[in-house]
Parts: structure tokens; sequence; C-alpha cells
């Protein structure tokens, strides 16, 4: 039996709310987008929400309408998906990694001022995993310095910090809905936000630069085509109907994970409460031992990749990556980063993973655990391949 890194949950009430849109004569800019946005602001605790074609987009146009352009720094985590990284490049802005924190993995407040230039515009705080990031420092901080904060909640729906819904509590939040996230549209993003000059932008930004006020061939801005479409906003509203009961599958199975990891000592799960918080359960990361190394991690990764369990060594620091060589410098002090990053391992994750595919999960784990510890190679013991 083949278990995959992640699922998406769709019911038959989900397809009939696709399959209704297709039924009609408006496929875009229509009641669907209007009626997603509400829902996912209202989830986030704000008055505006727009919809976009991916979390990227979504990420870049909250760059592009705070105005951060070259010569401007952003500061973000390095312990993130590329796509944060990258739409800070696309403005031509440079990117300013900072160091995590041992417990969440998030940005560390203690050491965000360090970083902090004449330069610096804005943070980019991610919710990484979808565990909540210290935010009540990090706004402090900012607040401080005149800095924007965008909460990347790409992995976070549903996620609370301090009793506030993440992605509402910074001057922007983005969310997105790839397949793997708990809640879906195929492809897709949000953002959200308070402030109604920001939102009007975004709005205008992902429509080819057209204000509410302009015709369909009237372009105030320089824009971009990121519209969601009525479909993938069907599906995102028919999904967000069922936030509540997904969140709450997917934090069963982490309770289940991490009871079957109290047996096995060389490895560390992410906490599964947060004082004054909830987790948003998006992905299982496990981090090994400090004796692992980094070709240890990989060697698990492709035994119980071989075995056909999907896993992911989640997350490739960016300022590791080939694109970001020239932003080396930023590397001082990203040493946590570095560690986390050798020894994570995300295993398969999703609402209907069943009690048995975990306790195969963690058996194969085991074996692959004990393999590399003894520098050898052997198969899955409960794994046959027909
Ligand atoms: C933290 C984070 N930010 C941004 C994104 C980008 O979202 P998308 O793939 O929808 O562009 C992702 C996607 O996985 C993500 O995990």
């Amino acid at each position: 039996m083949s278990i995959p890194l992640s699922a998406p949950d769709i019911t038959e009430s989900d397809i009939e709310a696709v399959v209704d849109v297709l039924r009609t004569p408006r496929l875009s800019i229509g009641p669907r987008v209007v009626e997603f946005e509400q829902s996912m602001a209202e989830a986030a605790g704000v008055p505006y929400g727009i919809a976009v074609s991916s979390g990227t987009a979504a990420l870049h146009l909250c760059l592009c309408a705070l105005g951060i352009g070259e010569g401007d720094e952003v500061i973000l985590p390095s312990f993130t998906f590329i796509a944060a990284g990258n739409a800070v490049l696309y403005q031509r802005a440079k990117p300013v990694f900072v160091d995590i924190e041992r417990t969440t993995l998030n940005l560390d407040p203690g050491r965000l001022e360090e970083k902090i230039t004449a330069r610096t515009r804005a943070i980019i705080v991610v919710h990484t995993f979808g565990h909540p990031a210290d935010l009540d420092p990090i706004l402090d901080v900012a607040r401080k310095h005149g800095l924007a904060v965008i909460e990347d909640a790409c992995e976070a729906i549903g996620a609370q910090y301090r009793g506030r819904s993440v992605g509402g509590i910074g001057d922007l939040g983005v969310f997105g809905f790839y397949p793997n996230k708990p809640i879906t549209t195929g492809e897709g993003g949000m953002v959200v936000t308070r402030h109604s000059h920001l939102a009007e932008t975004i709005r205008a930004l992902r429509n080819q630069g057209r204000r509410a006020s302009d015709g369909w061939l009237e372009h105030s801005l320089l824009g971009y085509n990121y519209r969601l479409s009525e479909i993938n906003c069907a599906l995102g509203i028919a999904q967000m109907k069922r936030l509540g009961a997904i969140l709450e599958a997917r934090e069963a199975v982490a309770v289940r994970y991490a009871k079957e990891f109290q047996k096995i000592p060389e490895v560390t799960v992410p906490p599964l409460k947060i004082a004054g918080g909830r987790v948003c359960w998006f992905v299982f990361v496990i981090r090994l031992a400090a004796r692992f190394t980094h070709a240890d991690r990989d060697s698990i990764c492709d035994q119980l990749t071989a075995q056909g369990i999907g896993c992911g060594r989640y997350f490739a620091p960016l300022h590791l990556q080939p694109l970001f060589a020239e932003y080396a410098n930023s590397r001082d002090g990203l040493s946590l980063t570095e560690q986390v990053a050798d020894r994570t391992l995300a295993l398969p994750f999703f609402n209907s993973l069943t009690d048995e595919q975990i306790t195969q999960v963690c058996r194969c784990l085991r074996g692959a655990i004990r393999d590399v510890s003894q520098r050898g190679v052997r198969a899955c013991p409960a794994q046959s391949h027909s």
C-alpha cells in the first residue's frame, strides 16, 4: 500500500458546487469570487479579502501594493517555501534572512532588530507548517521602525495566535489553496487586510491594473492577470463550509502520530498545543536527533520513498539556493535554520490518513532510522511492493 505525502479532501458537495458553476455563463469575475472573499475575510477577522491565482501571486501583490521596489529590503525567514523570497525578487527588492526559533520553527522575534537597516520596508512572517508565529513582539518591532507586516499564512488557515486568527493580525495576510493545503481550490490564493486602500490597490493590481472606476480597457496601474475563476472559488466556498471539521480531522491525525512517536526516541515531534493559540495541521514535520546528518535524513527519506511512503525534505533554506547566492551575506546568524533544515522530514499527512497507515509509516521510519544508524540499507519489515 503506497501512502502519499498529501491528499485533497473533496466531497460530492464540493464537486456539485463546481459543476453548478459550469452550468452558468459566468466563469470568472462573478458572485462566487465575492462570496469566497467574504468567507476568507470573515475567517481572518478583517473586512477585506481579495482572491488571486496563487499564494505566490498574493505575496507579490502585497509587496506591490506597499510600494516596495528596487533598493528596499524585506526581512523574512530563510526556513520557508521559495514563494516569499521570489516575491521580494519580483520587486527587485533585497531579501534579508533572519533565523528561526527552535520550537515552532518560525521567525525568531529576538533576532529581528539586528537585521533592520535604513532600507528595511517590510517583514514577511511565515506561520510555518501551520504553527502560529509569535506575532506580538514582531509587531512591536515593526511599529517601532515603521515597517509593514505581511503574514504568510499559506500553510495556516484557521490557526490562532492569542485568540486571534492568523492572517488578519498584520497589515496584510496571505493564504494559499494548492491541493496539499487543508482547504484547496486546485490553485489559488487570497489576500486579507483591514486596510481599505491596500485592498483597493490589490484588487486593481490583480485585474490588469483596473481601478474600480476604470472601464474594461482603462488601466490606472501596471497590473497583472492574477484573477481566480468562479470555478475555483466555488470549490473554495464549499471547502470553507467544512473548515472546522477539516481542522479537527487533521488535528486528530497529528495526535495519533504523536502517540506513535513516543516509541521513537530519535525523533522530536512538533508541539501539539500552543498556549493561547491553535495549530492548523498542514503537514507533520518531524526532527531527527542532533546526531543525524543531512545525508542520514536524505537516506531515510529515500528509503521511505522506495517503500511507497511519501515524504518531503521541508524546507531547503532559501539562503542556500543558487537563486539567492548574491544575498549570502545575510547568511550570518542562520545556524539554527541550517541545523533544522538538515534534520526535518515531512511525513504523509492528510485528513483521511488511517491508524493503520500511520502505524505503517512509523514502522518503516523506525526501520530506516535503524538502518542509517547502522550505515546499511534494509527493507521495510512490513512492506511488500507487489
Ligand atoms: C509558506 C508558503 N508560502 C507561499 C506559498 C505559495 O503558494 P502557491 O503555491 O499557491 O503559490 C506556499 C505554497 O506551498 C507556502 O507553503
